[in-house]
C-alpha cells in the first residue's frame, strides 16, 4: 500500500510526480505529498496534505521555481490517522523520506534513539527519517546501511539528502520499487504504470540493495558498497491503456476490456489447436506428478481459486484446497512435495499471498504463480509463473484481472487433464473450443450493459442484499457480492442457496434484493426452488439465467438472460453481468467508483 515516486533529470519535476502519483492512487488515497530539491539553489520545497493528489496539485500551483529532482507519495494510513502531519514526505534535518510498508519496531527505535521530542507525526516513517538523520554524517550509503540494520518489517524507502543535489536514494525489503530511464532523466515508482510514458524498459530494485538515481544513470550497490549490474525488462504494456479513454471510470473501461484481455491470455498458450504451457516454462511432470492442489490468494484472486477448485475436482478428480493466504500458515496446512501450490495475485505484491507461498515452498511444495504484474515479488518467489494478459488494472475493484485469472486457471486445468491422461485429443479440443468462445460470450453481455444498468437502478436504496446460487454459481457469486459491497457500500452476502434455510433466511424480508444466478443444468431445479423459498418471504429476485433454461411460470423483479455456453464456462458471461451490476449501482449512487473508501489496490501489509 502507499505509492511512491521519484524523478531526477532535466525536466520540471512537479507535474511529472503529480501525474505519476495520480496513477498510483489506487495504492492509497488518504493523503499526498511531494518534496523537491533544487540542484542550483539547494532549496527544498515540501508540500503535503490530507486528501487526494488533486488537492496536492492545487497547493503546488502556487510554486513558481522549477526543480528537476523530487520524490512523492500517496498514502494508505497505517500508523497515525489521516492528517497533514502524517502525510509523507517526512523531513528530519538533512533527510527527506517517503516510505511504503510497515516498520514494526518503530516504538523501540524511538526509545533507543531518544527521538520523542523531535517527531511531529504519529508515523513509523518519520521515525525512520529521524534515525537516518541521526546516522547521517555525509555518507548516504553508510547511513542507509546502518539504518536498515535496525529496521524490522517491510519497507520501500526513497530518500533525498539536502546536501546531495539531483540524487535520489532507494532501498527496499519486500515492498516494491521499480526504476527506469524516463523523460530525459531517471525515475522510480512503486509500480510500472507510474514510470512515465517515455519508459521502455524497467528494473525491479533487488531487496537490500541501495539504488542511486542520477540524471543520466541508475546505479545499484550492495550494502558493502560493491556495484551491481542492473537488469532491465521490456515494458510490454501499452501505457496509454492506463488512461480512462472515453469512460467515466477505470472500472467500466476495465470491464469492457475483458474480451481482449481474455483473448490475449489464451492466444499465447494455444499452439496448433492444443493447450501449450511451454512458453510459461511449466513442465508437464509438475502437473502430472502432484497429488493435491492448493490455492493461496486473497479477495478476488481467492475467488478465482474457488472456481478452479470446482473444475479441478470435477475434471481431474483431485483433492484441492483454497485458502485465505492470511490464514494459511496459521492453520498448519498439510503441504508436502506432492502438493502443487497456486499463488494467484493481480499485483504480485500481496504480502499475505507472498508469505503463504514462501511457507508452502519451505514445506517442499512446487509452485505456480498466476500473476498480472511482471517481475513482481510473488512472480519472483515462485517456481513457475503464468502471467495474465490483463494489462494495467487501475480501478481498485478487480475485474479484468479476475477473468484473466479464470482463463489462466482453465488453461492450467485443461493441460493437467491432458498430461494426466484424462483428456484424449477430442476432449481437449472440445474443452478448448468452449474456452475460446468465452471472450465473445462475454462481449454479448457487455453489449447489453444498458439492460443491466436498468436492473442496477432498482437496487440503489438497498441497505442489504443477498446473492444466491449453487456449485459454480455460488463460487462466482462470492466474487459478485464482494464487487457489489466494495464499490456500492451495500452490505451483500453471497449464500449457497440450499444453505439459506439453515439460519440466514431469517434476514429475508419484504423487498430484500436477492440476485440469483442459475446456469448449471444439474442444479437448476434445486436453485429455482430455493429462489421460490425467498420469494415467498417477500424477496425481490433478480435472476441471471442461462439462455434456454425453462423458468416455468414464476415471476421475477428482473430477468437477464446470459448467453449459453457449456455449464462450466458460464462463469464468464455471468461474471461480466455481476461486475456491471456493481459498477452501475456505485456510479448511480454518485460514489467514487474507482477508489472506494478505506481500500487500496495493493495490500502490502499483513
Ligand atoms: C477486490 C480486490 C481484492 C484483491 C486482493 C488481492 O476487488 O481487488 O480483493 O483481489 O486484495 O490482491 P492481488 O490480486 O493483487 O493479490
Amino acid at each position: 500500500m502507499c505509492g511512491i515516486v521519484g524523478y531526477t533529470g532535466r525536466e520540471s519535476v512537479t507535474d511529472q510526480i503529480l501525474d505519476s502519483l495520480e496513477l498510483l492512487e489506487y495504492r492509497g488515497y488518504d493523503s499526498a505529498g511531494l518534496a523537491t530539491l533544487n540542484g542550483q539553489t539547494g532549496k527544498i520545497k515540501l508540500r503535503k496534505c490530507a486528501g487526494r493528489v488533486n488537492d496536492l496539485r492545487g497547493i503546488c500551483k502556487k510554486d513558481k521555481k522549477i526543480s528537476t529532482c523530487g520524490i512523492g507519495h500517496t498514502r494508505w494510513a497505517t500508523h497515525g490517522g489521516v492528517s497533514d502531519e502524517n502525510a509523507h514526505p517526512h523531513r528530519c534535518g538533512d533527510v527527506l523520506l517517503v516510505h511504503n510498508g510497515i516498520v514494526e519496531n518503530y516504538e523501540e527505535l524511538k526509545d533507543h534513539f531518544m527521538l520523542h521530542k523531535e517527531l511531529k507525526s504519529q508515523t513509523d516513517t518519520e521515525v525512520v527519517a529521524a534515525v537516518l538523520n541521526r546516522l547521517y554524517q555525509g555518507d548516504p550509503h553508510e547511513a542507509i546501511r546502518k539504518t536498515v540494520q535496525y529496521l524490522k518489517g517491510t519497507f520501500a524507502l526513497v530518500i533525498m539528502f539536502a546536501d546531495q543535489p539531483d540524487i535520489i536514494y532507494a532501498i527496499r525489503n519486500v515492498s516494491p520499487i521499480v526504476a527506469a530511464y524516463s523523460g530525459n532523466g531517471t525515475m522510480l515508482a512503486s509500480d510500472v504504470v507510474a514510470l512515465g510514458a517515455a519508459a521502455k524498459q524497467y528494473m525491479v530494485v533487488p531487496e537490500y540493495m541501495i539504488m542511486e538515481l542520477h540524471k543520466d544513470e541508475i546505479k545499484l550497490f550492495d550494502l558493502n558498497g560493491k556495484p551491481h549490474q542492473t537488469e532491465f525488462i521490456d515494458i510490454d504494456w501499452d501505457t496509454t491503456r492506463s488512461g480512462k479513454g472515453n469512460y467515466p471510470f477505470y472500472m467500466e473501461k476495465e470491464i469492457m476490456e475483458q474480451p481482449d484481455a481474455m483473448k490475449a491470455t489464451i492466444e499465447s498458450r494455444v499452439v496448433d489447436g492444443r493447450i501449450d504451457l511451454s512458453a510459461d516454462g511449466v513442465p508437464d511432470d509438475v502437473l502430472r506428478d502432484c497429488e493435491r492442489v492448493c490455492v493461496v490468494a486473497c479477495g478476488t484472486a481467492m475467488h478465482a481459486g474457488l472456481v478452479a477448485k470446482v473444475l479441478v475436482q470435477s475434471k481431474l478428480n483431485m483433492y484441492m484446497d483454497v485458502e485465505y493466504a492470511s490464514e494459511f500458515m496459521y492453520e498448519d496446512p498439510v503441504i508436502d512435495d506432492k502438493t502443487l501450490v497456486l499463488a494467484i495475485s493481480q499485483s504480485g505484491e500481496t504480502i499475505d499471498t507472498l508469505e503463504a507461498l514462501k511457507y508452502a515452498r519451505r514445506k517442499g511444495a512446487k509452485s505456480i504463480a498466476v500473476i498480472n504484474v511482471k517481475g513482481s515479488s510473488i512472480a519472483r518467489e515462485s517456481d513457475y509463473v503464468m502471467y495474465t494478459a490483463a494489462g494495467p488494472e487501475i480501478a481498485v475493484a478487480s475485474t479484468k484481472a479476475y477473468t484473466t485469472q479464470l482463463i489462466t486457471l482453465f488453461l492450467l486445468v485443461g493441460r493437467m487433464a491432458k498430461v494426466r491422461g484424462i483428456f484424449d485429443d477430442a476432449a481437449e479440443k472440445e474443452y478448448l473450443k468452449n474456452l475460446l468462445q468465452a471472450p465473445e460470450k462475454m462481449q454479448e453481455v457487455l453489449d447489453q450493459k444498458y439492460d443491466i444498468h436498468k436492473i442496477a437502478r432498482e437496487m440503489l436504496d438497498a441497505k442489504d442484499a443477498f446473492m444466491i446460487g449453487r456449485g459454480l454459481d455460488y463460487s462466482i457469486l462470492l466474487e459478485g457480492a464482494l464487487k457489489l459491497k466494495e464499490v456500492s457500500y451495500i452490505h451483500t452476502e453471497a449464500y449457497a442457496s440450499g444453505e439459506l434455510k439453515h439460519g440466514t433466511i431469517a434476514l429475508i424480508t419484504e423487498n430484500t434484493p436477492v440476485v440469483a444466478v442459475v446456469t448449471q443444468t444439474k442444479l437448476k431445479d434445486k436453485e429455482l426452488s430455493n429462489i421460490r423459498e425467498v420469494q415467498s418471504r417477500g424477496a425481490s429476485v433478480v435472476l441471471l439465467v442461462k439462455d434456454g433454461f425453462d423458468l416455468a411460470d414464476a415471476e421475477y423483479a428482473d430477468v437477464f438472460t446470459l448467453p449459453a455456453m457449456a455449464d462450466e464456462f458460464m462463469v464468464f458471461p455471468a461474471s461480466a453481468a455481476l461486475q456491471l451490476l456493481a459498477y452501475y449501482v456505485s456510479m448511480d449512487k454518485g460514489l467514487d467508483v474507482d477508489k472506494p473508501r478505506n481500500l487500496a489496490k495493493v495490500v502490502t501489509v499483513e
